[in-house]
């Protein structure tokens, strides 16, 4: 499908994450030149930062097969196994969401990584018997919203450990051209730099805005994503002009009129906005930090001064709260 032709195959065709692509690329050449395969990789952050994508090219640069998981799709020990003794040596074997893995799965995980051996227990009680199976060397690829989650031991066995940034407006104006140029959208560059500004600094908001606005501008414009077309697009979506939704807008909202701007727990803003618990967390809540919206503090969630500013609140009324 075309969301599959929009994403980058190469490391040198990835924008933004430059930390990463730098370091990657010396850690994948130096495995290469070893004959090795290269230490596991967890990528942690916000979902739409190019995780996934990421975990493609490592297995592309490194001239591998590709295999893709995630945490809730392995329920028992076996299948895991089943993905392990299929795998052909250095291949990468990406688990999503990895922190959603059971406990009796994880243990599997274990010698797997580390020993890159299966241990097999066949039998009950006395006559128990456990076989040690070799696997071949593999690089197992681990994406979570939340490294916060993942049991110490597990987080331990990964060599390279990377927290995904948000993307700065100018790499998303790159990221949106590219994409406008595959996807056969005439845009002008105002238009690509309107959508990136609000585009909370997600590759995948932004392609997904690029194409809602191509429908105005195909239906209400000529055709061609101008500043305007973008402008008044993004406004029929209720996306603000930082790039703010109305989810967002409703979070701030709830804290600061609700509960005089915080703190308060996680749980009655979830309940407040009727979202989940996660996605308040995984989703909401880490590009209003980003923007200095929301801080979090041990009694709660506290919306500072910039929200208000930013929604038209008066501060005073909460100055004692958070200074
Ligand atoms: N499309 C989505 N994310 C991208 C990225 N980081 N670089 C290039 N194209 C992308």
């Amino acid at each position: 499908g075309w969301q599959h032709s929009l994403r980058p195959k190469a490391l040198s065709d990835y924008i933004g994450q430059h930390t990463l692509r730098q370091n990657l690329s010396v850690y994948i050449q130096a495995a290469k030149k070893r004959k090795e395969a290269l230490d596991h990789v967890l990528l942690y952050g916000p979902p739409g930062l190019g995780k996934t994508t990421m975990a493609n090219i490592i297995a592309n640069e490194l001239g591998v097969n590709f295999r893709i998981t995630s945490g809730p799709a392995i329920e028992r020990p076996g299948d895991l196994a089943a993905l392990l003794t299929n795998l052909e040596e250095h291949d990468v074997l990406f688990i999503d969401e990895i922190h959603r893995l059971n406990r009796s799965v994880e243990e599997i995980l274990y010698p797997a990584m580390e020993d890159f051996a299966l241990d097999i227990v066949m039998g009950k009680g006395p006559g128990a018997r456990s076989y040690r199976l070799d696997l071949p060397p593999f690089t197992l690829v681990g994406a979570t919203t939340r490294a916060g989650a993942l049991a110490a031991p597990l987080r331990d066995r990964f060599g390279i450990v990377f927290r995904m940034q948000f993307y700065t407006p100018e790499e998303l104006t790159l990221i949106i051209k590219r994409a406008a140029s595959i996807l056969n959208i005439d845009i002008a560059d105002e238009g690509a730099r309107e959508i990136a500004r609000r585009s909370r600094g997600t590759p995948r908001i932004a392609n997904r805005l690029l194409k809602r606005v191509r429908d105005f501008a195909q239906v209400m414009g000529s055709g061609i994503i101008t500043n305007e077309i973008a402008a008044h697009a993004l406004a029929q979506l209720h996306v603000d002009g930082i790039g703010l939704d109305a989810i967002d807008r409703e979070v701030l909202k709830t804290i600061i009129y609700k509960f005089n701007g915080g703190p308060v727990g996680v749980d009655t803003i979830a309940a407040a906005v009727s979202e989940e618990r996660a996605t308040i967390e995984d989703v909401y809540e880490p590009y209003l930090m980003q923007i200095g919206f929301l801080s979090r503090t041990p009694r709660g969630r506290v919306a500072t001064r910039a929200a208000y500013d930013h929604l038209g609140v008066p501060w005073n009324q909460n100055s004692s709260e958070t200074g």
